[in-house]
């Protein structure tokens, strides 16, 4: 008879919640394997975290490491330290890890150093910008990683160009995608249009917190510029990072962000409210990187104020447009949009709802227990077995 399996995914931060949902939910179908979800407590404010667990029906985290926020090396030291200490108690046969922030790297360089296989989500994306935390983080868990799950086929090539061989590379679809098509339906009774009193079609939609945009004055001021011109075509909502409200605050622009004509600012929302607003909106301006990724599923018009992105796909055949904080641009581009033109959408390959699955079906095949067991037993869990 073979032995349980047990996998330990890492949640940290507000993009990770609606990725693991969808694998914790593959995973629970899989017969002789143990998933546990370990939370880092990178983002810990109740609409930053529990609010997703609730939407998308995720178990309390099993194990909850209450690291906070500080200094990149504080957060990713801290999570690093007390992540080890699970590793060392829970021995699990993989560790799974999804997206960019400070958390996946840590947990990444953790397991391999106990020679823990990993498991990237997410994988192969990547911007070519250094200034970006988050594209450190993704070539580090790259290159560490023993499996590697592509949303999109730029992320098969980045790969391939930085030697990772392509047996680890598996192109399996968005599980980002995954818990958007499970919960579209569900999205649709949230009331959160009535609560902020606007009207479906009607309304710009605004997320802005990459450092590069608010930590620096001179580009809070243009977005206020842009707020404001954008402001007389149609109310914008704009559910506000707490990055964001922090240098609002210390820059001494609050004042200002408040007298924006038809500007409704909200607390961070959670998914299902969050998913009404996205469908609904006239268009969506934001520095997000999942955002990109939705809108063009749905469709739905997005200008990405930033100089470059890591998923070309949304601009190649989505809904996206980069401008980076070019004022004009933003402003002549929302116009067109008020105006009825943008350009259509088609969703890339394998964006259907079953990436989670297909993970499942790889991951429990390769170490053994799965429908192909046997196939691939990976020589790092043997070590760390034996
Ligand atoms: C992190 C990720 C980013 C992701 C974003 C989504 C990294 C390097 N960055 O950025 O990729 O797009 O999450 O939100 O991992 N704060 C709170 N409450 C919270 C969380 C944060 O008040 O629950 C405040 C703190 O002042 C903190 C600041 O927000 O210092 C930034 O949080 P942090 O986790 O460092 O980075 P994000 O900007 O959220």
């Amino acid at each position: 008879m073979s032995r349980r399996l047990k996998f330990i995914s890492v949640v940290g931060a507000r993009p990770n919640f609606m990725k693991v949902a969808p694998l914790h939910r593959a995973f629970s179908r899989v017969e002789s394997l143990t998933h546990r979800i370990v939370h880092t407590g990178q983002h810990y404010d109740a609409n930053m975290s529990k609010v997703f667990f609730e939407d998308l029906e995720l178990p309390k985290p099993d194990v909850y490491l209450g690291i906070g926020s500080g200094s990149h090396a504080e957060q990713t030291a801290r999570v690093m330290v007390e992540f080890e200490k699970v590793l060392q108690s829970e021995k699990p046969d993989l560790v799974i890890v999804v997206g960019d922030v400070n958390s996946t790297v840590a947990c990444s360089l953790t397991a391999s150093k106990l020679l823990i296989p990993v498991a990237h989500v997410e994988a192969g994306l990547r911007s070519f910008d250094r200034t970006m935390p988050e594209e450190i983080n993704r070539m580090v868990t790259d290159v560490l990683s023993d499996y590697l799950f592509v949303t999109e086929e730029s992320g098969i090539v980045n790969l391939k160009h930085e030697g990772i061989s392509d047996e680890k590379v598996f192109l399996v679809g968005d599980v980002m995608i995954d818990s958007l098509i499970l919960y579209r339906q569900k999205a649709r009774s949230s009331r959160i249009k009535e609560l902020l009193h606007v009207a479906e079609g009607k309304y710009t939609l605004v997320t802005l917190h990459r450092p590069a945009n608010v930590d620096d004055r001179d580009n809070l001021v243009k977005i206020l510029s842009i707020l404001g011109k954008v402001g007389t075509l149609g109310k914008i909502v704009f559910p506000i990072h707490p990055r964001t409200r922090k240098r609002i605050e210390e820059f001494g622009l609050k004042g200002d962000f408040d007298s924006i004509t038809g500007l409704v600012l909200t607390e961070p929302l959670g998914y299902l409210d969050f998913l009404n607003l996205m469908m609904e909106a006239k268009i969506i301006l934001t520095d997000s990187g999942g955002i990109q990724e939705e809108t063009t599923y749905l469709n739905v018009p997005c200008v990405t104020m930033r100089e470059n992105t890591e998923r070309p796909a949304t601009i190649e055949i989505g809904t996206n447009v980069l401008t980076g904080l070019d004022v004009e641009k933003v402003v002549a581009l929302t116009s067109e949009c008020y105006a009825g033109k943008w350009k259509e959408s088609t969703v890339p390959a394998l964006w259907d709802g079953k990436a989670a699955e297909r993970i499942a079906g790889i991951l429990a095949g390769s170490l053994g227990n799965g429908p192909t067991s046997g196939e691939r037993t990976h020589p790092r869990h043997t070590a760390l077995t034996n």
